[in-house]
């Protein structure tokens, strides 16, 4: 379609005033877009900051089913749960991670029953459960070996179901897993529970934050690189995301979010499934520190990064920011 030039098209009427750019808006936030991360510790009535996620704490379990309340009565759909695992119960072989009565599995069972209108994802990775902070168990050499990982992946998952999670979010990049727990779950009667795939994660310098917020950063050997996606691919990251949904994936992440918009969009356009992106941890502290130097308004960045996700197609979005996020769009006077 030609459009007519100038001065037959104004491009500027659209923009006028603003109901007028609310009536042509193509994209929208809604609460309703947002899963909230939380990270968990052990004790009773503890709340601990971590100190490079300026504004995000660690909650024990008897605290967590308050900020589960509030972002449920927000209109935040579901909450994403990461333990931060003694240092006692850290071994080699990650073993904590098949304990039914975990911290997860704990925080699981506390917010099913305290608020059970919201949903719970967790994630299936060995990394806050090994002495080493890798993803899965190592050989030798410091390697993690893929298919010995895949079968306590599998496990990991049935426990977490088991304690109620509602989405099974595998995030450790082994090849197969998805499969493997699709199975496992089949098998155990949890048809139910749903896969969320991080499909397409990237060995990124943005997850430092989070590593501090489990307490895997000091312990971690080496990179991830054998393992998550090298940034400078995308054709491979469809791949994978064909791989998971072929192995039984309800839904894909891309992860981490804002540099890898070209990746959701690709795979938003070519699968049609549910796609979800996770503004990382690196991602939160660069807004909150931009925010603090006076480079920005941090209210306006964090939607301006959000709206972004669904501009390239992204279903949802995971952010550290949902809550926040969540009561600006609450109470946008539109
Ligand atoms: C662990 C995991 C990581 C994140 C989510 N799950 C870190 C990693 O892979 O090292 C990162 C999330 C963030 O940075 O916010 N498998």
């Amino acid at each position: 379609m030609t459009e007519p030039s100038f001065p037959a098209m104004r491009m500027r009427r659209g923009r006028a005033s603003p109901w007028m750019r609310d009536m042509l808006a193509e994209h929208r936030l809604h609460p309703s877009d947002l899963i909230l991360p939380m990270f968990i510790c052990e004790g009773r009535g503890c709340e601990e900051p971590i100190d490079s996620l300026r504004g995000v704490s660690r909650w024990s379990v008897d605290r967590l089913a308050e900020r589960a309340r509030q972002a449920a009565d927000l209109g935040i759909p579901c909450v994403a749960l990461f333990p931060n695992t003694a240092e006692a119960l850290r071994t080699d072989d990650a073993r904590e991670a098949l304990n039914p009565g975990n911290l997860i599995c704990r925080a699981i069972e506390t917010i099913k029953s305290a608020v059970p209108q919201i949903g719970v994802l967790t994630d299936v990775a060995l990394d806050p459960y090994t002495s080493h902070g890798h993803d899965g168990v190592i050989d030798e050499c410091g390697c993690v070996r893929n298919d010995e990982t895949v079968a306590i992946l599998a496990q990991q998952a049935l426990v977490q179901a088991a304690a109620g999670a509602d989405i099974i979010a595998p995030s450790d990049m082994m090849d197969g897993r998805v499969g493997a727990i699709r199975q496992g779950l089949e098998t155990a009667g949890y048809s139910d529970v749903a896969i969320m795939a991080y499909a397409a994660k990237y060995a990124s310098a943005l997850y430092g934050p989070f590593r501090d917020a489990v307490g895997s950063a000091g312990r971690l050997k080496g990179d991830k690189r054998a393992y998550q996606m090298d940034p400078a691919n995308s054709a491979e990251a469809l791949r994978e995301v064909a791989l998971d949904i072929a192995e039984g994936a309800d839904m894909v992440m891309v992860k981490p979010g804002l540099p890898y918009l070209d990746v959701i969009a690709r795979v938003k356009e070519r699968f049609g499934v549910p796609t979800f992106a996770y503004q990382v941890s690196g991602e939160y502290a660069m807004i909150e520190a931009a925010a603090a130097a006076g480079a920005g308004d941090r209210d306006a960045l964090l939607l301006e990064t959000l709206i972004a996700f669904k501009r390239a197609g992204a279903t949802g979005i995971l952010t550290y920011h949902a809550l926040d996020a969540a009561r600006l769009l609450n109470n946008r006077d539109v």
